[in-house]
């Protein structure tokens, strides 16, 4: 049973208290233990692992760790799906994910609680616009996050996670291999910051991470003059300015066990709190300020399509064997060269 079930906002600006980890479905402790134990008995008969990411609700997260799954950042789904004997994959966060894991397995069933659960870095980077934009530097290869469709995997030179883009740009640039970078332009100016790269970037961002603002991150770094300052590198180039730590979701959670420090400020999705809690049991999370909060938001730290996967779905989908992933197979071939490169770059660090 998870036992964090509310994170405090300490700063003076947001004196308030919400229920991060139970606000999707909240069930009676009975109710969800049978459901726990319906997916362990699905998963057994199905011959199915689960691969949850870490902005997925607790109880998925949970029942993922229950049950020999896995729970972690992107690069850490697909590297663990990839090592699977098992026949399927239910895969617990967003399309691109799930996508992921079908190119890399395609002997495997992949399934996902919702097939609606987007992202707008993969949304605003239509495969056929990235095609117009990448003619007009023939002398560029074209580096892609991995938030992106198959189709834009397919076109792409390399497929690279947030977790070792930092190593990937630095290895390509040291051969003076000129980049095209998409889709998201704030991790993009933050290699092109480190790395010295001049990629050329393509214009999309995370509505989740776009929403941190320095000003008030400032005002709340003032008032924990001990915290240290966590940050997802698709926050703006601001908020990364004010970081102590800039990483991976994976790197974050590391961070804030290994840090000295007690108070972590953290700008990413409040949901890695159940995972960085357990990392560090000690220590005091708290959330940086969003624009939106109490306003119209519509993501204020927290992605609204990793929200969509609960314990309901996942057990729909393992019933009923739905919300397949398909890929036309000249495109997941495609698409497989460069995403695999990730996985064997990753390999020699
Ligand atoms: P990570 O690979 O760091 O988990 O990031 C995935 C993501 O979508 C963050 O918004
Ligand atoms: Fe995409 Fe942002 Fe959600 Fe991550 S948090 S899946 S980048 S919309």
């Amino acid at each position: 049973m998870n036992k964090l079930t509310s994170v405090k906002f300490l700063n003076e600006s947001f004196p308030k208290t919400i229920d991060v980890l139970n606000s999707s479905p909240v069930y009676d402790a009975q109710i969800k233990e049978e459901k726990v134990n319906l997916i362990k008995k699905l998963l057994k008969e199905k011959d199915a692992k689960i691969i949850a990411h870490y902005y997925t609700h607790a109880d998925v997260q949970e029942v993922a760790e229950l049950t020999g799954g896995n729970v972690s950042d992107s690069l850490e789904m697909a590297k663990f799906g990839a090592n699977q004997s098992s026949k399927m994959l239910i895969v617990a966060g967003v399309r691109f994910m799930g996508e992921t894991a079908k190119i890399l397995n395609p002997e495997k069933k992949v399934l996902m609680p919702t097939l609606k659960a987007e992202c707008s870095l993969d949304l605003n980077c239509p495969a056929n616009d990235l095609l117009e934009f990448r003619k007009k530097y023939p002398d560029r290869q074209l580096v892609v996050y991995a938030n992106t469709s198959a189709d834009v995997k397919a076109m792409a030179d390399w497929v690279v996670t947030s977790s070792i883009a930092v190593k990937l740009i630095e290895y390509l640039n040291k051969q003076k291999i000129k980049i095209i970078w998409a889709p998201d332009k704030h991790l993009g100016g933050y290699l092109n910051d480190k790395t010295n790269a001049n990629m050329k970037l393509w214009n999309a961002s995370c509505i989740v991470h776009e929403e941190f603002k320095a000003s008030s991150l400032l005002k709340l770094i003032k008032e924990n003059k001990d915290a240290a300052v966590l940050v997802h590198p698709e926050s703006p180039k601001e908020v990364i300015k004010l970081a102590d730590i800039v990483g991976s979701t994976s790197q974050l959670i590391s961070a804030c066990k290994n840090l000295p420090n007690k108070k972590m400020i953290v700008a990413t999705d409040n949901r890695i709190f159940y995972k960085m809690q357990k990392a560090a049991p000690t220590k005091i999370l708290i959330e940086a300020p969003t624009g939106g909060r109490g306003a119209t938001c519509i993501s204020c730290a927290h992605c609204p399509w990793m929200a969509m996967n609960n314990l309901d779905n996942l057990i729909e989908t393992l019933v009923e064997e739905k919300n397949e992933i398909i890929i036309n197979e000249d495109v997941r071939k495609k698409a497989f060269i460069s995403t695999n490169k990730m996985i064997e770059f990753a390999k020699t660090l």
